[in-house]
């Protein structure tokens, strides 16, 4: 399995934590408030884990899944320092290769999307959706869609995006792509969008935790805008 982060992955925490003047830390954690004790998570490329561990200390029923061993690596040397409540289920593997469907309450792609070409993130985060039980829920941390504001604003936005995303071409071999449109994403999923959180840098959205709730099988699907024009 190809290892992107060998290299760099010793980094990445850190460097994402000062990139975002601590936003990007506080995005992971923002939806798990959402969790009970004894709720099964899965978070998929787990990188060094912080979510993961937060959760697995307050009881949470935690399974991780990442391709690269050098991250994971990083991410067993935090646990054995914050020695979380729970153990963790630690799964080295490509995330297209495990199966759980409908298995957890929550599934968390934080800033794992952003890594791939269009048509591979769509496939990636369509299987991630099957593994979310029926009224479960899907949370996505990233960055933020520059869609508001003035031109001065969307152009910071973006060129925040497109620097942190040319780093990691070049160092993780990841692409670089305009920033991807989650909540339209997983509205076409079968999800509703209950919550957005947004995390501000120098006074601009910059970074957002996307909580999407998987409709219950008898649950009707909100009527498209042509429906509703025809109705
Ligand atoms: C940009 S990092 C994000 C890490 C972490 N979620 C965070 O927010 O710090 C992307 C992570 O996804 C992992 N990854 C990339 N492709 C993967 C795949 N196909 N299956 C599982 N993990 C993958 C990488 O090894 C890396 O740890």
């Amino acid at each position: 399995m190809k290892d992107g982060y060998w290299l760099m992955g010793f980094q990445y925490e850190l460097t994402g934590s000062l990139y975002s003047l601590g936003r990007i830390p506080r995005c992971k954690v923002a939806m798990l408030e959402r969790l009970k004790p004894g709720d099964k998570l899965l978070v998929a490329g787990v990188g060094h884990g912080t979510e993961a561990i937060e959760a697995a200390g307050r009881g949470v029923d935690v399974t991780a899944v990442d391709i690269s061993k050098t991250m994971l690596k990083y991410m067993q040397k935090k646990i054995d320092r914050v020695k979380p409540n729970r153990p963790i289920r630690m799964v080295n593997n490509d995330i297209l290769q495990v199966k759980y469907p409908a298995e957890f309450d929550m599934v968390i792609a934080n800033y794992f999307l952003n890594v791939f070409p269009q048509e591979k993130m769509l496939a990636i985060l369509t299987h991630l959706t099957t593994f979310v039980k029926p009224g479960g829920f899907m949370v996505i941390g990233d960055f933020t869609l520059p869609r508001e504001g003035g031109r001065f604003y969307r152009a910071f936005q973006t060129a925040y995006w497109y620097v942190a995303a040319f780093i990691y071409w070049l160092t993780a071999d990841n692409a670089v792509h305009p920033i991807y449109d989650y909540p339209a994403l997983l509205k076409s999923l079968g999800f509703e969008i209950e919550e957005i959180k947004h995390f501000k840098m120098l006074g601009m959205n910059c970074h957002w935790s996307i909580l999407g709730r998987k409709r219950a099988g008898n649950e009707s699907s909100p009527k498209s805008a042509a429906e509703q024009q025809s109705a």
